[in-house]
């Protein structure tokens, strides 16, 4: 069996409608560093496609870079960021949020599902010494969407934790490195779980759903929006070449593109974690996207690694699959083959 890529959306390829637009961006010349008429454009196709006039938007070149740049642009030096303890900004991305922040720093809150509740935000919001300069002030709420588990927040659930958040002062963001997975799962507009429900900066992430280290800062603070344009030069992400960047995002948002890759992605996950239900393979959460977290023993990962799929191991007798938008019903259809001879020979 040829290799089956389950590593990561990471790992996936360009979709051929984003390197289509990079072709057609590539004819003459343009002002650099996003002041040209493809960035221009995708201004307003953000505010058309988030039904918010005031939207501001700031193409970067990583998910750590947007998430940094825009925790750091509502939160001060001396503030908390407050998220599920699970959270990949506060364990994987190197602190990049306290180096750009300026001391800034991160506090986990547990939670069910790796999600932050409202009652664990309201303990958490409840311990603080406000006002006392010996402890950071909380000053954002930042929820990954979906989880790095998976698992995703209802449109009502961010609202609810929004209000609480509001309600102490903070501002929230969305770590939306996969928010397309989500919608495409929610059936929500852009603006229903974002703005509408008390979103006030959002990382949208594209490069894991199909583009090429295309990734963007979506803000609805204009506050905010002031800092980004200071902070996102300081940082190195004001490229002179933007327009390739900005190319990218208008082919990404025009048409639901990134809906349809993230359906596909969800739907190839689906069909996976049926067969593996049906196989009597164990699930740490119910897969709300495209990815899977399950129970197999050590032994039998090595040989389904030795037959060719590709997938982490996350700790002893887990394991990670990952479908992506490049993911085929055929690679659906061998990953389970294998699972059945492997899981039948373990039996
Ligand atoms: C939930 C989440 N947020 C942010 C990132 C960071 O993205 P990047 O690797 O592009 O910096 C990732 C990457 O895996 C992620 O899974």
């Amino acid at each position: 069996m040829a290799e089956i890529e389950l590593r990561s959306d990471n790992a996936a390829a360009v979709a051929p409608e984003i390197l289509e637009a990079v072709a057609a961006a590539n004819a003459g010349s343009a002002l650099a560093y996003g002041d040209d008429a493809v960035t221009a454009r995708l201004e307003e196709v953000v505010r058309d496609v988030f039904e918010q006039p005031a939207a501001r938007v700031f193409p970067v070149t990583s998910g750590t870079a947007a998430n940094a740049l825009a925790l750091t642009s509502i939160c001060p030096p001396w503030g908390a960021v407050l998220c599920h303890e699970s959270a990949h900004i506060l364990n994987s991305e190197g602190g990049a949020t306290s180096m750009l922040g300026g001391g800034a720093v991160m506090r986990g809150v547990s939670g069910h599902s790796h999600r932050v509740h409202p009652d664990g935000l309201e303990t958490a919001l409840g311990a603080v010494r406000w006002g006392d300069p010996h402890h950071s002030q909380p000053a954002v709420l930042s929820l990954t969407q979906p989880t790095d588990m998976g698992t995703i927040y209802t449109v009502d659930e961010v609202s609810a934790l929004a209000d609480i958040a509001h309600g102490r002062g903070l501002r929230v963001h969305i770590d939306g490195a996969r928010i397309a997975n989500a919608m495409a799962r929610l059936g929500c507009s852009p603006a229903e779980i974002t703005w509408q429900a008390g979103v006030d900066v959002v990382s949208l992430g594209a490069t894991k759903n199909g583009a090429l280290s295309a990734e963007a800062i979506v803000v609805f603070d204009e506050d905010a929006a002031d800092q980004l344009v200071y902070r996102t030069k300081r940082s190195g992400h004001v490229t002179s070449k933007m327009r390739f960047q900005s190319a990218q995002l208008i082919a990404y948002l025009t048409d639901d593109l990134w809906l349809r890759l993230a359906g596909h992605s969800n739907r190839q996950m689906e069909r996976l974690a049926t067969g593996l239900l049906d196989a009597g393979v164990e699930f740490l959460n119910p897969p709300d996207v495209n990815m899977l977290f399950a129970r197999v023993p050590d032994g039998a990962a090595t040989r389904l690694e030795a037959a060719g799929l590709l997938f982490y191991r996350i700790g002893p007798g887990v394991i990670r699959l990952v479908t992506s938008w490049q993911t085929t019903d055929d690679d659906i259809d061998q990953t389970l083959e294998c699972f059945a001879s492997v899981l039948g020979h373990s039996a």
